[in-house]
C-alpha cells in the first residue's frame, strides 16, 4: 500500500495545474473577479495525482475543496498566480484550467471606497499578464506540454483553435459556457479537444471523467 501514491503511469512527473478564478481587489472589501467554482481544475489535478503524478495545484479563492495529494499554492490575485506559477516550474506538464481575470484595477484603494451621494467611483484598469502564454512561449525549460482552457459562449472551436495558435500552447479544451447550456457551476461539461492532430469532440459527461480522459491522455502524452 505505501508504494500505491508513487505507482502509475505519471509516477516521477510533475504536473502544475492552475485553478478556480482569481480576485482583483477594487478596495479592502470589494473585488472583481471571473465566474468559476474551481471544480474542473480539482478533478483534473485529482485524476492526476489518481495516476501518480507530482501535482503542484496553484489556486485562486474557489468554492469547491481543493484535491488531496497535491502540492497546495493558494492565490488571490493575477500576478500572484504568475508568481506561485514561476515558482513551481520546472514541469513535465502545465494545465491551465483557471478563469484569471483579464484585468486588475489599475490603482486598488488601501482603504474602504465610501459612498458619496451625487459622485460614482470609476475604475481604471490594467492588463493582467497571461500566464498560459508566457509560460507557452518560454525559450527555455517550457513544460513538454502545454494545455490551455478556453471557455467560450459562440464560434467555440473557431475562437479556440485561435487562441491556441495566439498562445502557443499544444492543447486547447474548449467549451460551450452559455448559460443555456448549464456547465458553468454544474458538474458536467462537455468538451472540444484541440491539437496539431485536430478537433475531438467528447460527449458530455461529468467533470470528474473529463478530468479522468483528459489525465490519460496526458499520462500518454508524456510516456511516448
Ligand atoms: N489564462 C491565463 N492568464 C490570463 C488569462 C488566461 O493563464 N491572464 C489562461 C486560462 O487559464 C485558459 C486560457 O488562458 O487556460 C484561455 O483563457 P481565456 O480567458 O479563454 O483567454 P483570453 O486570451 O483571456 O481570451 P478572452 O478574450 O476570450 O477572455
Ligand atoms: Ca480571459
Amino acid at each position: 500500500i505505501a508504494g500505491f501514491f508513487i505507482d502509475g503511469p505519471l509516477a516521477g512527473k510533475h504536473i502544475l495545474v492552475t485553478s478556480g478564478p482569481t480576485h482583483e481587489p477594487i478596495d479592502p472589501v470589494r473585488y472583481i473577479a471571473n465566474r468559476s467554482s474551481g471544480a474542473q481544475g480539482t478533478s483534473i489535478a485529482r485524476a492526476l495525482v489518481a495516476l501518480g503524478a507530482h501535482v503542484t495545484f496553484v489556486t485562486g479563492p474557489a468554492d469547491v475543496a481543493p484535491p488531496d495529494g497535491v502540492t497546495l499554492v493558494q492565490v488571490e490575485t493575477a500576478q500572484q498566480m504568475l508568481q506561485a506559477v514561476e515558482t513551481a516550474l520546472p514541469a513535465d506538464a502545465a494545465i491551465f484550467a483557471a478563469a484569471v481575470a483579464d484585468w486588475r484595477v489599475a490603482s486598488a484603494s488601501g482603504s474602504k471606497i465610501k459612498k458619496r451621494k451625487g459622485t460614482l467611483p470609476t475604475l481604471e484598469f490594467a492588463e493582467n499578464p497571461d500566464i498560459l502564454a508566457r509560460v507557452a512561449q518560454m525559450p527555455s525549460g517550457r513544460p513538454r506540454l502545454v494545455v490551455g482552457f478556453a471557455a467560450e459562449t459562440d464560434d467555440v472551436v473557431a475562437h479556440a483553435t485561435a487562441k491556441r495558435q495566439r498562445k502557443g500552447c499544444d492543447w486547447i479544451v474548449a467549451n460551450d459556457v452559455s448559460p443555456a447550456t448549464g456547465i458553468m457551476g454544474g458538474s458536467e461539461n462537455a468538451v472540444v479537444l484541440i491539437s496539431d492532430a485536430g478537433v475531438e469532440e467528447w460527449p458530455r459527461m461529468s467533470k470528474a471523467d473529463v478530468a479522468m480522459r483528459l489525465a490519460d491522455k496526458i499520462a500518454t502524452a508524456l510516456t511516448v
